[in-house]
């Protein structure tokens, strides 16, 4: 009895742990949003506008608009590219996009 309420201690304490990394954005690491969106992103981009790829974010009739839509937007990439990106991951590259690109207000 004595051991199970160890584990059901244990496994609370780990759930609360870990749902503080589902909710990413108290913690953003918008530089290693930046070598993520290096290694997984830029190619395709680069290829496409030419020069360092950033002209998909900030030619005049960009479609993302709001922190909302660029977290989406890179949700969905992240899925159709199969960069396999873990939620934190997402939030990390949507922050260093946002900080050096869109610039919202
Ligand atoms: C296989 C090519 C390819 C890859 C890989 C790719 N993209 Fe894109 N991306 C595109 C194309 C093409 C568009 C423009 C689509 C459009 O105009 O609607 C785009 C547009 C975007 C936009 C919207 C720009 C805007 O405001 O109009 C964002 C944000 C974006 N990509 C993020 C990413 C991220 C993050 C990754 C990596 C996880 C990624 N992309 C990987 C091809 C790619």
């Amino acid at each position: 009895m004595r051991l199970i309420l160890t584990a059901i201690a244990a496994l609370s304490t780990i759930a609360a742990a870990s749902s503080g990394t589902v909710f990413a954005s108290e913690k953003i690491d918008a530089k290693a949003g930046k070598a993520l969106h290096d290694k997984q992103c830029l190619a395709c981009h680069v290829q496409r506008w030419g020069g360092d790829g950033s002209a998909v974010y900030t030619r005049a009739d960009r479609k993302i608009k709001d922190a909302t839509a660029l977290r989406q937007r890179v949700a969905a990439c992240s899925a159709q590219t199969g960069s396999k990106f873990f939620p934190e991951d997402e939030a990390n590259v949507a922050a260093y996009l946002a900080q050096q690109y869109y610039k919202f207000k």
